[in-house]
């Protein structure tokens, strides 16, 4: 799985062009999930752009009500409305920004998945965390906290484990490093839900993908995908990235 989340960039016509020129270049990749997630203000068009080809919609974050007095808020339901099956939940950007916490990002995870829109649920620990050698206890709590309570079907959840200190940096985490902590979540879920979703759950890397490292990541044996955000806004480059070979 492919997902490029676009954060706050491009503007309605930008977002068009984009998917004008990036269709034709993965049409052939039909083993893939390839997922892009624009602004709230692009979906309604992009998802008419996008219907009927091998790319999909998701958003980069949801409420938790269905409706209600909530200003400035999008529910579960307008989401699915608009066309999108994927939301992104927890970015490090929402929870360092936005103020965002393990207990809102549970509500949201529960929206989402009782509305049958696929989470991309973001974890990852900062440098100062890693430093202190607390990066395996911080995500672990973050999945602990996050995924309360949940009642999740088989493959109706994607983790994305995105280190805060690789995000916008140019500095990703080594592949070891990835894998290392991706084996470490996947052996978590086993524990926490049961060994058959562990095996079965999709857990991509987030952080720095780029073409040139884009198959290390994907020849480690429990990545299953990568989630780009600077890469993704260029045509060329996300479709390389959507392209990329095993045998580099
Ligand atoms: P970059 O690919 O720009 O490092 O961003 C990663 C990310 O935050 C994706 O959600």
């Amino acid at each position: 799985m492919l997902a490029g989340n676009w954060k706050m960039h491009k503007t309605i016509a930008e977002g068009k062009q984009f998917i004008n020129e990036f269709l034709p270049l993965v049409t052939n990749e039909t083993t893939k999930d390839i997922v892009l997630c624009p602004t709230f203000t692009s979906l309604h068009v992009l998802s008419n752009e996008l219907k009927g080809t091998n790319v999909e919609l998701g958003a980069q974050n949801v409420f938790w009500e269905e409706k209600g007095a909530y200003t400035g808020e999008i529910s579960p339901v307008m989401l699915k409305d608009v066309g999108c099956n994927w939301v992104i939940i927890g970015h490090s950007e929402r929870r360092t920004v936005l103020a965002e916490n393990d207990l809102t990002i549970n509500r949201k995870l529960k929206a989402a998945l009782d509305t049958e829109l696929i989470p991309i649920f973001c974890v990852g620990e900062t440098l100062q965390e890693r430093e202190n050698n607390r990066a395996l206890e911080v995500v672990k709590e973050q999945l602990t906290n996050g995924l309360k309570d949940l009642d999740i079907k088989q493959n109706g959840i994607v983790i994305a484990y995105e280190p805060v200190w690789a995000i916008g940096t140019g500095i990703n985490a080594s592949c070891t490093d990835a894998q290392e902590m991706i084996g470490y979540i996947r052996e978590y879920l086993g524990k926490i839900f049961n060994e058959d979703f562990a095996k079965t759950i999709r857990i991509l890397y987030g952080g720095s993908v780029k073409p040139e490292n884009i198959a290390e990541f994907m020849n480690k044996e429990d990545i299953d995908g990568a989630l780009v955000g600077g890469a993704s806004l260029t045509p060329d480059t996300f479709a390389d990235i959507v392209r990329f070979d095993k045998n580099v």
